[in-house]
């Protein structure tokens, strides 16, 4: 089994999860890690045992040694740092979400495709088990056709304008987020929507605290997303078909659960394993690159496309703007 070597763009809070994921992956070596400020990337290689450490992302994306970065950085910066890492010779898997705006993303996967290097948003629920559990079940055709969607994922961020959830200036705000999951969901199991309707409210900063959006499809199909920092709305996303219902939900145990509804077998629960299993989107990376293969057939550039066109248009139609980079 071939090992490849990682490197780790930025130290926040997210790249310490990640990196302990890949921790339980034998052919991931975490080679090095790249910070603004050399004692943190210091600090970080320490912590998980990472053989290089470097003081600025440049000097980390041009050591030969890399062949993945993993981006970290907060959306603003992911436009910069993909290319920087792209343009220096290494596959990207970058955050979610991709960047801010349509056009941007479009710069990002061009840029792939001409240096022949894989790309992939860093989406990770479509590889947990549980996630595939219910893909399998809603294809099996057991559930009838799926009428309507109800996503949600909202959780207490209390407001503070230094925050990189409330800061413009770092693309701040619950639908880019987190509103992203819900409506990745309804994007991958009812497609392109024919029309959306969406209201945000705003905080202080311009970030939006909460915002809803309602999809329709012009075979009556129907889907609803809601993201929040203002309210314990927790994170589900329900599947209503013909003959049932199939509900997704990461419970306070943090763990994922899979219910079932049929009118005469109710509430079957049927499978739990763990939430946040952020290995698995890492194996989807090196399975792939061991193929040979520049985007992920799961998470594919052309799906990362519509989704930051689909959250542009929500923005659109609730007025959120970040300065300088709305298109
Ligand atoms: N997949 C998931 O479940 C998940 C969960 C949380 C967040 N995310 C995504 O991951 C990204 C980072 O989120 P986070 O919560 O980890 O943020 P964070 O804790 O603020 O960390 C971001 C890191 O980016 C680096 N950075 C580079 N330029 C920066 C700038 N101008 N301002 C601030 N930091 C900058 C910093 O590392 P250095 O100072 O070391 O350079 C900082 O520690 C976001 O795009 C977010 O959507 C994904």
């Amino acid at each position: 089994m071939k090992a490849y070597n990682w490197g780790i763009l930025g130290t926040g809070n997210i790249a310490h999860k990640f990196t302990r994921a890949l921790i339980l992956l034998n052919n991931a070596h975490l080679y090095a890690v790249g910070s603004r400020d050399a004692e943190r990337a210091a600090k970080f290689a320490t912590e998980y045992r990472i053989t290089r450490s470097f003081g600025s992302y440049e000097e980390m994306v041009a050591n030969p040694g890399v062949e993945i970065v993993y981006i970290s950085s907060p959306h603003t910066e992911h436009l910069e740092h993909t290319l920087l890492a792209l343009r220096n010779g290494k596959h990207v898997v970058c955050e979610k979400p991709m960047s801010v705006n349509a056009s941007e993303v479009n710069i990002m996967v061009e840029e792939a495709r001409k240096q022949g290097l894989f790309l992939m948003e860093a989406l990770w629920p479509p590889f947990q088990p549980s996630y595939i559990k219910a893909d399998e079940i809603l294809k099996s055709g057991k559930m009838g056709r799926l009428l309507h969607m109800r996503g949600k994922f909202a959780f207490i961020s209390p407001y503070d304008p230094e925050l990189r959830t409330y800061n413009m200036k770092l693309g701040g705000g619950s639908l880019l987020d987190i509103g992203i999951y819900p409506i990745m969901d309804i994007l991958r199991y009812m497609g392109e929507p024919d029309s959306i309707l969406a209201a945000s409210v705003l905080s202080p900063t311009g970030a939006d605290e909460s915002t809803s959006v309602i999809f329709k499809f012009g075979d009556g199909r129907m889907a609803e997303a809601y993201s929040s920092f203002t309210t314990m709305g927790g994170v589900s996303t329900e599947f209503n078909c013909e003959k049932g219902n199939l509900i997704h939900t990461r419970g306070r145990d943090r763990n994922q659960h899979l219910v079932l509804e049929f009118p005469n077998d109710f509430d079957d629960r049927i499978f739990t394993p763990p939430a946040q299993g952020y290995q698995y989107e890492a194996v989807e990376v090196m399975n792939c690159l061991d193929r040979g293969l520049t985007e992920s057939p799961v998470v594919p550039l052309s799906f990362t496309l519509t989704l930051a066109r689909t959250l542009d248009a929500v923005r659109e139609k609730t007025g959120i703007r970040y300065p300088g980079r709305d298109r």
